[in-house]
């Protein structure tokens, strides 16, 4: 089997290493790839918007399975378009992908559905905005741009002045564009926060080891938000937390999907807060978690390409996954200036053949003159597998201390 993967990141890095070790595999392919990626697959010249193009590939290269890593092309209808020219795709409709492209959608299939999530408002104008927020008498309140703005989209407002200015940052100036032409309007929630993932071809879900993401730039949660710094897999839950997930979350989302119509066969991520009511669903993603991936793939034991395309042929029930055993650590290494205005072009030095159990996956690298610089905000990503946390902890910082590029940032307490 022939398979193309659509994005360029860490996580796709990550897709591609694992899809790579699939006995099943014929060839490997990835649309636009990075320099890094095409290491392990061919990266042919195509835009990811370019779906003729895309088509035209699968078709000439015989691809069997079409596997996509980022949100945007799954909302621009990337799955809808492959699946009805008969290519089978691991990724949802683009009705699906509404559920991570607009939070008033997510928040309404939700509250439709009895899917616990924080309660909400959706303001559709500036003044019925300002209005919520004088009537509001709890901070702090969480204001968020409805459609996607890279995370950045989110603000947890202290109080009336910084909930006013999140409404004319997003719906005034526009700094997430048409993103903010509406706005949702959220309780704040508070307790220890996981990633969620689940493969669903639409009929059943095979639940993922659940992760966590680090998002904030520095040590102890401080610093500004960040697209993931760094991430553990797996992470337990109590007893009661897992069948709260499974029942109220995952299957609640299966009902959902089936009583409204909406194909979905890909991965469903579900952000959740676990606060001392049950867990709380803050946001879905329609997408592998980035850089969740990165540690995720390595602990899992089980073929994966079976999997992904058993969601795309709508046969996943009955599948089962077994792990590797162990706990995996994920260190993003980012750049001077992530995550607000990145260096580029750094070299980077260090990048040997890392240890049994360790794997460099790159996010944001090119090859200059044959050796790698940076080329994005997040670098690397740095996974190390060990029996416990911190025989992993260890290993990934040893790898790391070893790469040196100028002005390289990450964090000392990942896992912690
Ligand atoms: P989201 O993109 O919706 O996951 O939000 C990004 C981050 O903002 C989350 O990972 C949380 O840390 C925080 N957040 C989002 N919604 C809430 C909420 N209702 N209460 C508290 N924190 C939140
Ligand atoms: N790590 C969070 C995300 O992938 O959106």
């Amino acid at each position: 089997m022939n398979v193309l993967i659509i994005g360029s990141g860490g996580r796709e890095h990550a897709l591609a290493w694992k899809i790579k070790q699939s006995p099943l595999l014929g060839s490997l392919h990835c649309v636009p790839g990075s320099a890094a990626i095409s290491e392990l697959a061919e990266c042919p010249e195509i835009g990811q918007e370019d779906h003729d193009a895309i088509f035209g590939y699968c078709a000439a290269k015989n691809v069997g399975l079409v596997v996509v890593g980022p949100e945007a092309p799954l909302a621009k209808g990337l799955a809808d378009y492959l699946t009805g020219k008969g290519i089978k795709v691991f990724g949802p409709s683009r009705k699906g992908a509404m559920l991570e492209a607009s939070k008033q959608f997510a928040k309404e299939f939700m509250d439709r559905n009895d899917i616990p999530t924080a309660g909400f408002k959706v303001l559709y104008s500036p003044a019925a905005a300002r209005e919520a927020v004088s009537a509001n008498r709890n901070y702090p309140v969480v204001i968020k741009a409805d459609g996607l703005a890279a995370g950045k989209g989110v603000r947890i407002c202290a109080d009336e002045a910084e909930a006013l200015a999140a409404v004319e940052d997003f719906m005034e100036k526009r700094l997430f564009g048409a993103s903010g032409a509406k706005i949702v309007m959220e309780e704040f929630l508070t307790g220890p926060e996981a990633s969620v993932m689940a493969l669903t071809d639409g009929e059943s879900a095979l639940l993922l080891p659940v992760s966590r993401d680090h998002k904030r730039l520095l040590d102890g949660n401080a610093g500004p938000n960040t697209g993931g710094m760094g991430a553990v897999c797996p992470v337990p839950l109590t007893g009661a937390e897992e069948r709260a997930v499974t029942s109220e979350v995952i299957q609640r989302f299966l009902d959902g999907l089936k009583r409204e119509g909406i194909s979905y066969r890909g991965v469903i991520y579900a952000g959740l807060m676990l606060t001392p009511a049950g867990p709380r669903v803050l946001e879905f993603n329609v997408r592998f978690g980035d850089p969740e991936t990165q540690a995720l793939m390595p602990a899992i034991k089980s073929d994966l390409l079976p999997l992904l395309l058993a969601c795309a042929e709508g046969r996943l029930e009955g599948k089962e996954l077994e792990l590797t055993g162990g706990t995996c650590v994920t260190v993003v290494a980012a750049a001077a200036g992530y995550p607000d205005t990145p260096e580029k072009g750094r070299p980077i030095t260090g990048l040997y053949a890392p240890e049994e159990g360790v794997q460099v996956f790159h996010a944001g690298t090119a090859r200059k003159d044959g050796a790698y610089v940076t080329a994005g905000g997040r670098v690397l990503a740095v996974s190390a597998c060990g029996a416990d946390l911190s025989a992993a902890r260890e290993k990934a910082y040893a790898v790391l201390s070893g790469i040196k590029f100028e002005g390289m940032q990450y964090r000392k307490d990942i896992g912690l």
